[in-house]
């Protein structure tokens, strides 16, 4: 993401959405404060809750490995990275123009304390970077993925 976005916004996107199987929880751990923050969308707690285009529209997602058809809501989950993620018919264009329509209800988390963590459930939510704050192109985020034993 940061390679294709530099130091500007980043889109809403969920992490890992390459991978057949992408990460359930994202950790994002600063030691130290940061004036950029982090955008969190958080979908339903139970269920994404995203119209059913969202649900049923095709994306072609590219890997080093090849690429796969996916929707941008499977399993319960949101998958959604328009870097790697092309929509290949009109529904998952429209879920296009949707994901990026969450980010007027995104919240902002701030970095305004040393040694914060900020778990996102990244089968739920959609997050992204603000554009880099000025004087603030040295800051650090350390990321950390994790995947649930399925019970
Ligand atoms: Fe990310």
């Amino acid at each position: 993401m940061s390679a294709v976005y530099g130091l500007e916004e980043q889109p809403l996107h969920t992490d890992g959405a390459h991978l057949h199987r992408p990460p359930d929880v994202i950790a994002l751990c600063a030691s130290e404060p940061s004036a950029t923050p982090t955008i969190v969308w958080a979908g339903s707690s139970t269920y994404p809750t995203v119209p059913a285009y969202a649900r049923s529209g095709i994306f072609t997602v590219r890997t080093k490995q090849g690429s796969f058809l996916t929707s941008a809501v499977d399993g319960g989950r949101i998958r959604y990275d328009p870097v790697c993620m092309s929509p290949s018919d009109g529904m998952a264009r429209e879920a296009v123009g949707y994901f990026t329509s969450l980010r007027a209800s995104a919240e902002e988390h701030h970095w305004d304390s040393p040694n914060l963590v900020l778990l996102i459930d990244n089968r739920r939510c959609l997050h992204a970077r603000s554009a880099v704050a000025e004087g603030d192109e040295t800051r650090r985020l350390e990321r950390l993925t994790f995947r649930l034993e399925k019970s």
